[in-house]
């Protein structure tokens, strides 16, 4: 029987949007005889009256779109239904209103691309509204838990380790430090991975607290041997050595990361000489193209969700485990967040290679 399916992308955009969009719209198309709706803006698109939402077809992707960053479908932070920001300031909860949308389609299932948050405000709306639904995991940070890897993160950890590639030279010809500020929200995956495969002597994540003198010592010990630089990677949620978040507020007032490679780099200053420059990667890390990694991860992700609804299998989340897409209940992977695990094995590798991660020297 043929079936409509929505599909959105929701919270924060990452590379490798396009080629799900692209997976899920030639498995329902040329494998089940379905139609897909592609819904602008995460749940906006069924929020707005008229609904915005186009069909997907196959031909859509015949071009170059699916290696594309970004995602076709736009997506948006700030629309939570559940808490919606009204013109005068204040938080309505509107949440019906998407449900409504979804019916006024005619949608047989909801397909779900998203992050912690987002998951969350999806699969709550689809309860409401007794929506099948089956979520994907995407978000650069890695934190989703129940999967070994989300869509976007390992493109970003590319972006970052080029990004070190690129520092190092340039820190070596005049004898400096620098410090390199990554994404993760509050998780260091990508500081942590991106460190050991970039070449960094020093890395700070939020999961390990640091002292100065540690990462004074390193220095220390690296000029010493000779070394005329040195290269920090700092997780972007990292605190003060005093535990005081470094935040921005934009004009809105909603607080941000950023600010601790500023942070970092002028207290390595004070307390070795050296000296410093501090890079914020920011959203580079989320654009351009999605490297091939996150291309299959994607490819995999979509074809399992559309199988998934063709068996009637709802409220599931398709997950990488043991080198395999599976499939978990949306409910354990939204319920807590995936830190580093300081005993893991990156973090051994790190100790291994003698990169200091701030808590010994
Ligand atoms: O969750 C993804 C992420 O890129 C985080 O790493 C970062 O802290 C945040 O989103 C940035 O959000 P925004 O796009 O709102 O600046």
């Amino acid at each position: 029987m043929t079936k409509k399916i929505g599909i959105l992308t929701s919270g924060g955009d990452c590379a490798g949007l396009n080629a799900v969009l692209r997976a899920v719209t030639v498995r329902a198309t040329d494998g089940y005889g379905w139609q897909v709706f592609g819904i602008s803006h995460g749940t906006i698109g069924l929020l707005n009256r008229p609904l915005e939402y186009r069909p997907l077809t196959v031909e859509m992707f015949d071009g170059g779109v699916f290696h594309q960053g970004g995602t076709i479908l736009g997506t948006t932070t700030k629309g939570d239904p559940f808490a919606f920001p009204m013109p005068d300031g204040s938080f309505k909860d509107r949440s019906m209103e998407v449900v409504e949308g979804c019916r006024m389609l005619g949608l047989d299932a909801l397909i779900g691309i998203g992050g912690d948050g987002s998951l969350k405000i999806i699969h709550e709306l689809c309860r409401r509204g007794d929506i099948p639904f089956v979520a994907i995991p995407k978000t650069i940070d890695n934190d989703l838990d129940c999967t070994d890897q989300s869509i976007g993160f390992m493109t970003a950890v590319d972006v970052a380790t080029e990004a070190l590639d690129r520092l190092q030279p340039t820190a070596a010809s005049h004898d400096r430090v620098m410090v390199l500020e990554l994404m993760g929200r509050d998780a260091g995956h990508i500081a942590l991975t991106a460190g050991i495969a970039g070449g960094a002597d020093i890395i700070l994540l939020p999961e390990i607290p640091y002292k100065l003198i540690h990462v004074q010592n390193k220095i220390n010990q690296l000029l010493k041997r000779g070394r005329n630089f040195a290269l920090v990677v700092v997780a972007e949620a990292v605190k003060t050595e005093e535990g005081q978040p470094v935040q921005i507020k934009d004009l809105s007032g909603r607080a941000r990361y950023g600010g601790i490679g500023h942070y970092l780099s002028d207290q390595i200053t004070r307390l070795t000489g050296a000296e410093t420059r501090f890079m914020v990667l920011g959203h580079v890390q989320r654009g351009g193209q999605p490297d091939a990694a996150d291309r299959v991860l994607a490819s995999a992700f979509g074809v399992k969700a559309v199988d998934l609804i063709a068996e009637q299998k709802f409220d599931r989340m398709v997950a990488w485990q043991n080198r395999t897409v599976v499939d978990v209940p949306i409910l354990e992977a939204i319920a807590q967040n995936r830190a580093v695990d300081p005993k893991g094995v990156l973090v051994q590798t790190a100790r291994g290679l003698g990169i200091c991660l701030g808590d010994e020297s």
